[in-house]
């Protein structure tokens, strides 16, 4: 039974590091902190290389052994899942049953996570089938009406067909059917609209804002505020493997609170104002060498001096809203 009060799930503290030659470990995700409630939409932004992708596949158990150092991520669970299953360090067998049918997961480049050589059905009916849960006839009805869902046309001849067959926008779309087949509970797209062109990117948002519609709660991971915006209600931009601001997405939108998040804004397509965009000037900072203080301290416009460089406060803010800045309260 579903409690409303309880998180969908929540993750605290959760810290990546890898092993690499050369260098003790790299620190990608720092301390990160989100919760989904059921239903919920919450977006993960940040430029390229701020560990976006990196934290969700730590939550799904798709890293390298050991490169979660630290954190907790609680699943509320459902059927055979135990409320408030500890997803970090489970063993993959119990994983299973959660990913790809509690969880789905739609990536960036749908010839990555599509087998190329299998067809859709068999693809589709994967999950349905794992643990009996489902004849083979039935997980067949579930798959092509999971891709008639998604706006494909004439599912029942096109589930037969191998991915290269379909174009890139169909392609995608069968991605999100796999991940949306077992019906989950929560959904995480990861820059689901990125590899493709901008008619299709438009088609996608519209069918994650019908899943959201009808009550599955979205992790929306982009490097776009503007793309986040359609979609989402909550969000946690990152930097550099940190959150640096959490808030109610209008709310971070109206009146960022954070630098970076201003910064972001300035960049993103049709938000804000109607001044030509501002691109966040410089680079952010090669892992092995993180500033001390505020990591984005060297790029920030408005950083005074010492205290930006030597200590990053987090700053709690009414409605759950977090916010590692000093200037975070307009003083
Ligand atoms: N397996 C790995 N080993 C070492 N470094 C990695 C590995 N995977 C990702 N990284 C590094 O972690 C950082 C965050 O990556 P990622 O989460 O993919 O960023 P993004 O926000 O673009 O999704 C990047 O600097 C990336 O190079
Ligand atoms: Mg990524």
């Amino acid at each position: 039974m579903v409690r409303n009060d309880q998180p969908l799930l929540d993750v605290r503290g959760l810290s990546v590091a890898f092993r690499t030659r050369g260098h003790e470990q790299l620190s990608a995700v720092q301390e990160l902190s989100v919760s989904i409630d059921p239903g919920g939409s919450l977006a993960l932004v940040g430029e390229s290389g701020s560990g976006k992708s990196v934290s969700m596949r730590a939550l799904l158990g798709l890293l390298p052994a050991n490169a979660v150092v630290g954190g907790s991520a609680r699943w509320s669970g459902e059927g055979d899942v135990p409320g408030g299953t500890e997803l970090i360090g489970l063993a993959p067998r119990a994983f299973r049953a959660i990913r790809g049918r509690q969880i789905g997961m739609v990536f960036q480049n749908a010839m990555q996570a599509l087998n190329p050589t299998i067809p859709l059905k068999r693809q589709l009916t994967e999950h349905l089938r794992w643990h009996g849960s489902c004849t083979r006839a039935e997980a067949e009805v579930r798959a092509v009406r999971a891709l008639g869902d998604v706006g494909i046309p004439d599912p029942e001849r096109r589930i037969r067909m191998y991915p290269f067959q379909l174009s890139g926008g169909m392609r995608q779309r069968a991605m999100i059917a796999m991940a949306m087949v077992a019906d989950p509970r929560l959904l995480i797209a990861d820059e689901p609209t990125t590899a493709v062109d901008v008619t299709v990117q438009k088609q996608i948002l519209d069918l994650l804002i019908d899943l959201r519609d009808r009550g599955t709660a979205i992790i929306m991971v982009t490097h776009d505020l503007g793309v986040a915006r359609y979609l989402c209600e909550d969000v946690a931009v990152l930097y550099s493997g940190q959150v640096m601001e959490s808030a109610r997405l209008v709310d971070a939108v109206e009146d960022p609170r954070h630098p970076y998040t201003r910064g972001l804004i300035g960049s993103a397509l049709e938000l804000g104002d109607d001044s030509p965009l501002r691109p966040i000037g410089g680079n952010p900072p090669d892992l092995a060498d993180r500033p001390a203080g505020c990591a984005f301290q060297p790029r920030c416009t408005a950083a005074d001096g010492e205290r930006c460089a030597e200590v990053q406060p987090l700053v709690r803010l009414a409605d759950a809203r977090e916010v590692r800045c000093w200037r975070s309260s307009h003083e």
